[in-house]
């Protein structure tokens, strides 16, 4: 592995990688790249190919990468150890950086997951029993529902079947299923569409040091599509409100608005209104991208789609799936996390601020250091997870070797880790065991593998097709 040169880094002349773990003087950082005049060089090329770019510098400088870019230093970590150090055991030290923050605050309000500290808190303390294991059982006849329903409008012989567009509506349709106790229909492209726009345009703000406001021309689409999704979640909010308490369902929303209903002052309609963005955007984006990479995942590793449905077919008995079944379908999970091992859904986690200084190895990291977890670098590092390239769902046996903690964080890790993991997971095993009884999915003669972009989550360059048969047990 490359070292840095002294022109590269200044302080770490006198470094060698077996220096001792006692601190260095303060100014010293850790090696990364030449930063130029002011290091916004960086910031473009990681604006142009953030996941190739970290690989890169990860290859020449090591598990811990300083960037320089004017008025920031900015340290990449990706050594499980060290992010576990990090994010679990310095966790107070930390808050998520301002500029992504507000960037996703203009969508998703003061929500769980934009505010830090005490309002933080008291939010996901709120929210945590709706999202237990126990609670999400409950919702597993809901995501049934909504897989037939979308299995009775797509052909059952599809030559060009639109994958990750039709996962992405069945995704909504769940997602909208739970916390409304509504079904999305015609709404679902123009939110679909809204949803791509806002996240394309987040993407792009989140690399500006200001954003523009967003009544400037240029910026009619991302007005256009923010407007659509809060007439949409208002809508909901609005339609509940006309029923008496006594006739709300069960759902996210009804939890939500009895919080409301006990504390109006902590929790007014303003703040139901954020929380029902966060999870309609943050649980229907994250898992549609993962089923998306999973049908490729199946359609690109024939036996691996056969022995996943030889275990469907096993314990389900052509039944739809029920709570009692999703812990039985073991290989069928680990298909589904080697799907999020090889395409995290979300490839980076959001970068953290230091508000006080953090040792990492032997290397004091003063108060203000931003921080970057590529999750995707750590998911591909042959160190952990040998051919890394390869779909081996079997890395997640019980027998298997074991994998070291922290290296495979799809959700996170530390108390900020993903709300939803449960519900996600629990979505994910439904949907995929209900596809694999009824369809087989291959890819069309000819078609390239299809090239992973950051865009929010990651997806597919190009909205991905596949070859969609019915399948005759
Ligand atoms: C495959 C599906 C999903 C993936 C891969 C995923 C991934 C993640 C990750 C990595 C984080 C942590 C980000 C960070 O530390 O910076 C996160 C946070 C979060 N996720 Fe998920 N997520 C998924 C599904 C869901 C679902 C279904 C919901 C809810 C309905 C959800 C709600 C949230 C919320 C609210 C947070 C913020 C938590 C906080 O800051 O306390 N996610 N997710």
């Amino acid at each position: 592995m490359k070292r840095t040169s002294s022109s590269e880094c200044p302080y770490q002349a006198a470094l060698s990688s077996s220096a001792p773990a006692s601190h260095l003087p303060s100014g010293t950082w850790p090696p990364g790249p030449a930063p130029g005049l002011t290091g916004w060089g960086l910031l473009r090329r990681m604006s142009r190919n953030l996941l190739g770019t970290l690989a890169e510098w990860r290859q020449s400088y090591g598990d811990i990468v300083h960037l320089r870019m004017w008025p920031e230093r900015q340290i990449i970590v990706s050594e499980p150890q060290l992010v576990r150090e990090l994010l679990v055991n310095n966790h107070d030290a930390l808050i998520r950086w301002e500029r992504g923050i507000r960037v996703f605050s203009q969508l998703h309000g003061h929500s769980v997951l934009t505010t830090e500290g005490k309002t933080w808190q008291a939010k996901r303390h709120a929210l945590q029993p709706s999202f237990s294991p126990k609670s999400i059982q409950s919702f597993v006849p809901a995501i049934a529902g909504a897989t037939a329903k979308a299995f009775s409008q797509w052909h059952s012989a599809d030559k060009d079947w639109p994958a990750e567009s039709a996962l992405t509506s069945l995704a909504m349709d769940v997602i909208v299923r739970m916390m409304f106790s509504c079904e999305i229909d015609e709404d679902a492209r123009i939110a679909e569409q809204a949803v791509h726009d806002t996240a394309r345009a987040a993407n792009a703000e989140m690399y500006w040091p200001a954003s523009w406001p967003d009544w400037m021309p240029w910026k009619r689409k991302k007005r256009q599509a923010v407007n659509v999704l809060s007439r949409l979640i208002d809508r909901y909010i609005q339609a509940r409100l006309q029923l008496p308490p006594a006739a709300w369902p069960a759902d996210l929303l009804s939890r939500l608005l009895e919080l409301h209903r006990e504390d109006s002052a902590a929790w007014p309609l303003k703040a139901v209104r954020d929380e029902c963005m966060t999870a309609f955007l943050a649980g229907h984006e994250t898992a549609a991208a993962t089923l998306t990479w999973w049908t490729w995942c199946m359609a690109a590793n024939a036996q691996a789609q056969a022995a996943a449905r030889r275990e469907v077919q096993e314990v389900l008995q052509g039944r739809v799936p029920t709570a009692n079944d999703v812990p039985m379908l073991s290989h069928l999970t680990r298909t589904l996390q080697e799907t999020l091992r090889l395409y995290p859904a979300a490839p980076v986690l959001l970068s953290r601020r230091s508000v006080r200084p953090i040792d990492l190895r032997q290397w004091q990291l003063p108060a203000r250091t931003m921080f970057m977890v590529p999750v995707q670098l750590m998911h591909h590092d042959p160190r952990w997870f040998p051919d890394p390239h390869a779909f081996r769902p079997e890395r997640f046996s019980h027998d298997a070797p074991e994998i070291p903690r922290g290296a495979f964080m799809p959700f996170g890790t530390g108390p900020r880790v993903c709300l939803g993991q449960h519900l996600a997971m629990t979505e994910m095993i439904v949907i995929a065991a209900m596809f694999l009884q009824r369809f087989e999915v291959t890819i069309p003669v000819g078609m390239p593998a299809p090239v992973p972009v950051f865009n929010i989550s990651l997806r597919p360059s190009k909205p991905l097709c596949l070859t969609l048969s019915e399948c005759f047990p």
